[in-house]
């Protein structure tokens, strides 16, 4: 299974509830932060322990070496990103404003994503929109997998398993692909994921693919493709019939696209590695997908340490890994072809000034359409897709 899932997860300090019903998902490998252990002797994990601190709903200590994380200058706790601390709560709980009563972390982060969207691209109000987007608990998503069933069959097995869904609607998905998850028994017992039957990923990154329009019969490749949300999706709307070429970096990220095309039933993918991938026996191809690696700060709410590890200066890194990666998209593209470029980013650096960037160097290729997904206008997890075509 791709995803480690963790659903349903209950958090008590003393006698008192304060987390119910929390469900999120890690990539395989990703590992748990912050494990820590409750005033009522229960352990609980970093992700809900984040998330306890995000929503402010207790006052608490976060301790590192003896220190009290909440209390830290910014410089120091700089250091501590991506570090294991221990967590320990003391009472009293109270309510406080999700965003201000929690310590220089949040409003660190605050200033960091107005500084790199510029308060003049959206100014401060949306970026306290954002914030308190950030700290909700993420919502589960699945797309229906048509190459193994179609939605009235799904949803008549989802009742008999136990299953508790929601429509989803959005101008860039057909109607019934992507249900909502509102409580199910964990998804590695259901029968349903197991054959296959649905993929579990947010309906922004549906858009992309929609704007690259797989054709039955062509050859497309997803250059970085792991671990497969986007590539089993041009897969489903090209019934398994074409040549698509997935590419990744990462060996044990290819293992993933492997074990997701398996379950899912396609069969039209080839999986190739950077180290093994030769452009003369790949390309050229009618249509490619570049999903670039970014700073993900479009998902920042199903990335709980992200606030504490972005930099500027890793924005910064992305972006010219980015726009190298669009270059080497345009030496694989057919004359003619199109190719699709999509962040889950929300920052200008990694999404507009990648494609005006390319399109400086690149007087061959034109923007066809070129569109952003914001969290608290439409719902979803942050999306930024450009389709460009090549005389
Ligand atoms: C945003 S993820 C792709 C998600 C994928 N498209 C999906 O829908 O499931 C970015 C991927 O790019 C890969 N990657 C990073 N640098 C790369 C490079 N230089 N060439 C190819 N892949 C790269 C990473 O290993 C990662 O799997």
């Amino acid at each position: 299974m791709s995803l480690l899932e963790v659903r349903d997860l209950s958090v008590s300090f003393g006698a008192r509830q304060v987390v119910d019903n929390v469900s999120f998902s890690l990539d395989a490998g990703e590992k748990l932060a912050l494990v820590g252990e409750s005033a009522s002797g229960k352990t609980v994990t970093a992700l809900s322990t984040l998330r306890l601190i995000e929503n402010a709903h207790l006052t608490g200590e976060i301790l590192f070496n003896g220190k009290q994380v909440l209390k830290m200058p910014p410089e120091e706790l700089r250091e501590l990103r991506g570090r294991d601390i221990a967590v320990i709560f003391q009472e009293p709980m109270t309510a406080l404003n999700p965003i201000y009563a929690v310590g220089d972390q949040i409003v660190e982060s605050i200033e960091l994503h107005t500084k790199l969207r510029g308060a003049q691209a959206w100014g401060e109000a949306k970026a306290i929109q954002l914030m308190e987007w950030n700290n909700q608990p993420p919502k589960m998503f699945v797309r229906v997998n048509t190459l193994k069933t179609d939605p009235a069959s799904l949803l008549a097995r989802w009742r008999q398993e136990g299953v508790d869904y929601d429509f989803v609607r959005h101008d860039w998905i057909d109607e019934n692909l992507v249900f909502l998850l509102k409580s199910s028994p964990p998804l590695a017992r259901l029968e349903s994921f197991c054959r296959g039957d649905f993929y579990v990923q947010d309906p922004s990154t549906l858009l992309s693919v929609r704007e690259l329009k797989p054709q039955p019969g062509e050859a497309i490749l997803d250059l970085c493709a792991a671990p497969g949300g986007k590539l089993t999706y041009i897969a489903q709307l090209l019934k398994n019939e074409g040549r698509v070429v997935a590419h990744d970096i990462a060996p044990d990220r290819i293992a993933l696209i492997n074990e997701n095309c398996a379950r899912l039933g396609v069969t039209c993918v080839r999986p190739v590695l950077s180290a093994d991938f030769s452009a003369e026996q790949t390309g050229p191809f009618d249509r490619i997908l570049l999903d670039a690696p970014c700073s993900n700060t479009g998902v920042m709410r199903r990335r709980l340490d992200l606030r504490w590890r972005i930099t500027p200066e890793e924005i910064a890194r992305l972006s010219r890994v980015q726009l190298d990666l669009m270059k080497r998209a345009a030496l694989l593209l057919k004359p003619g072809g199109q190719v699709v470029y999509s962040t889950c980013s929300l920052e200008p650096e990694e999404n507009e000034q990648v494609i005006e960037n390319f399109l400086k160097e690149q007087p061959g290729f034109f923007l066809v359409t070129q569109r952003q997904l914001l969290p608290w206008v439409e719902g979803v997890d942050g999306a930024f897709v450009a389709l460009l075509s090549r005389s």
